[in-house]
């Protein structure tokens, strides 16, 4: 059973200064919801319960955000404005199932793995990056009915084009199952055109073996000295742990550059 999810969220955001100077991306508008509701939004009409925020001393604008109660009383009091009522008791329900854990050093999305593993109880757990929005299709479930199927690591996946190798995890493909999913039998983070295995791209929704902790203890640091979730599944695979790549429905939305988050507020207000 999936019942619990994590999200790194201690990334600086480069990628979008200078919106990001002194705002946490997953807090920027997009159609005029924070994108990190979306993601919240799928993971619970996935099933999920629970919600590990891994943040950062300098992301805490993110906690501030789903705590920020005495400002909200206060002003119901003084408005009565159905529309905040209404605002403030879904962030309310956000909070109930969300705890933090922090990475202040931005060593990588393996080491942010490593911060929740006190408190991931079950076999499996689902991990989602919140630059990667894949609407009209919730591709957590997806992936969650794939798992319970082949008993199985899963991840999002999805053909890109050759030219960008160098900006995803590339895998190679061991077994086709069916139209939709692939047992893989490599992955590498972010290979030149010359090496990458194919063009098929991981994309950030991941089922993880809790197994993967142990792997990520004993992990070096990979490219640019981070360590790299992709490299811990890696090292699950050469010890013969099932990942299957998902080629998910949906559409997918970067909201981690620039040209991809001011196309995915006019994306989103088409559905
Ligand atoms: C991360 C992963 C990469 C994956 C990508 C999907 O990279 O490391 O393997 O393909 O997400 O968006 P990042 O976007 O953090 O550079």
């Amino acid at each position: 059973m999936i019942k619990q999810a994590i999200i790194p969220l201690a990334g600086l955001g480069t990628r979008l200064l200078p919106l990001t100077s002194v705002f946490a991306k997953e807090l920027l508008p997009i159609n005029g919801r924070p994108g990190i509701e979306y993601i919240l939004d799928e993971c619970i009409d996935a099933g999920i319960k629970e919600v590990v925020f891994i943040i950062s001393d300098k992301k805490i604008m993110i906690k501030d955000y789903f705590y920020n109660d005495t400002f909200y009383k206060s002003i119901i009091k003084k408005k009565k404005d159905p529309r905040i009522t209404k605002e403030y008791k879904k962030i309310l329900r956000y909070k109930k199932m969300i705890k933090f854990v922090y990475q202040n050093k931005p060593l990588g999305t393996g080491d942010a793995v490593l911060k929740t593993e006190k408190y991931i109880k079950n076999n499996f757990f689902l991990m989602l990056l919140p630059d990667d929005l894949i609407i009209k299709k919730n591709c957590s479930k997806s992936m969650i009915k794939v798992h319970k199927i082949y008993k199985s690591s899963v991840m999002a996946s999805m053909n890109v084009n050759r030219k960008t190798v160098s900006r995803w995890g590339i895998y190679k493909i061991d077994k086709k199952l069916n139209k939709k999913n692939y047992l893989i039998n490599k992955v590498i983070e972010k290979p030149s055109v010359k090496f990458a295995p194919s063009n098929k791209a991981v994309i950030g929704r991941y089922i993880l073996p809790k197994r993967i902790f142990l792997k990520l203890k004993k992990l070096k640091p990979g490219k640019s000295g981070e360590l790299h979730i992709t490299d811990a599944i890696q090292s699950l695979i050469n010890d013969k742990e099932k990942f299957i790549a998902h080629n998910f429905s949906g559409k997918y939305l970067d909201c981690g550059t620039m040209a991809g988050y001011i196309k995915s507020s006019m994306e989103i207000k088409k559905i």
